[in-house]
Formats: structure tokens, C-alpha cells, sequence
């Protein structure tokens, strides 16, 4: 499947099989998110990757719209740091492009899932403070980490067809 064809076709998967996902593949997905731009080339992310089934049955208590995850094997949850480090001198001016960051690393997570025949779905944490301290308490992320995205993966349980949303009333030509 080339780039073009996975963007088109991917879909939320909500259903999944009892089939695990082994590590050389999520190994592939978390290799595809760090290839993401990112402001200043900040690369603020870091990722939980969440087998234990506790964790993942604990996590629709407080994120409501993520009853699949009783069904996933895995979860990867996308966390970003604003005051990322990596870079000193442009820390201030590039940190507030966190989130736009961690989204891209999301997203590439999705489509790399996609490709490689794993379905997923993008549940919101960020900016559901109830979502964010649910996550931090229940996988000790630090103060100054802030979970943005949680991905639930499986093999697929469903198949969707491609959502075809294309609108030319959406698209403007050198001006509005
Ligand atoms: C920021 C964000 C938060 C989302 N949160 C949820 C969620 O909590 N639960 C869920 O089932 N889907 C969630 N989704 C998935 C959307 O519902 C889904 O992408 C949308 O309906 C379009 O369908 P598609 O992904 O199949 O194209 C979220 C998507 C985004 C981008």
C-alpha cells in the first residue's frame, strides 16, 4: 500500500480480535511517529505503550467514548512535553507548537497502523483535564508531560470502506 492509498483509506477501527500485537510491530508504529515534523525540530513526544489489561479496562472510566479499549490489546498513548529541551534557544517560541506536533505523531501512527494491516482508532486526552489526570495517575506520566492522544490497536474486528470526504466548496484559490 503506497502513502497515497493508506491516507485514503483509513478509518476508525473500533472492534478488535483477540489476536496480540507483537513488538517488532509496535516497534514500526512508534518509528513512524518519531519520523514527524515538529516544530523547531523539538520532537516533544514520548509514548506509553499499555498491554496490561487492568490499565486498559480502567481507561473508559474516565475517558467515556473509549469503550474499545476492553477490547484492544494495546494502547499507545501520545504524550507531549511543551518545555521539551532538546533544543535550548528556541524552547520559548517553538513549546506552544506542542500539541500540533504530537498530532502529526499521531496521525503517522494511524497510517502506519493502516498500512501494515492494524486497525486503530485516535481517542482525545488533551485538553480533557479529566482525561489528562485519569492517564497521569494511572500511568504515573510526570507534571510537565501532558497526554495528548490515546491510540487504541488490534488486529481488526471491522472493516470500513474508504470515508471519501473530499469537498471542493472547502478548497479556495489565492484568496477566500
Ligand atoms: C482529536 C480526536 C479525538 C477523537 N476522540 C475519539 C474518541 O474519544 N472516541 C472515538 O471513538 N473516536 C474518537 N476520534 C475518532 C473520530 O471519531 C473519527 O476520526 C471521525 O469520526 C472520522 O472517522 P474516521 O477516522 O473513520 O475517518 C477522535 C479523533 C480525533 C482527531
Amino acid at each position: 500500500m503506497d502513502a497515497r492509498e493508506a491516507i485514503l483509506t483509513r478509518r476508525s477501527i473500533r472492534s478488535f480480535t483477540d489476536e496480540p500485537i507483537d513488538n517488532e510491530t509496535i516497534t514500526k508504529l512508534l518509528e513512524a511517529a518519531m519520523s514527524a515534523p515538529s516544530a523547531c525540530n523539538q520532537q516533544p513526544w514520548s509514548f506509553v505503550v499499555v498491554r496490561d489489561r487492568t490499565k486498559l479496562d480502567a481507561i473508559p472510566k474516565f475517558q467515556l467514548f473509549s469503550r474499545m479499549l476492553k477490547q484492544a490489546p494495546c494502547a499507545i498513548v501520545v504524550c507531549g512535553k511543551p518545555k521539551s529541551r532538546l533544543i535550548s534557544h528556541v524552547t520559548d517560541k517553538c513549546s506552544r507548537y506542542w500539541e500540533q506536533d504530537c498530532a502529526a505523531a499521531t496521525q503517522n501512527i494511524l497510517l502506519a497502523a493502516h498500512a501494515l494491516g492494524i486497525g486503530a482508532v485516535w481517542l482525545g486526552a488533551h485538553p480533557s483535564e479529566k482525561v489528562v489526570e485519569g492517564l497521569r495517575s494511572l500511568l504515573n506520566v510526570p507534571e510537565d508531560v501532558i497526554p495528548l492522544a490515546i491510540i487504541a490497536l488490534g488486529h481488526p474486528g471491522e472493516q470500513k470502506p474508504p470515508a471519501n470526504r473530499f469537498d471542493q466548496s472547502r478548497i479556495h484559490y489565492d484568496q477566500w
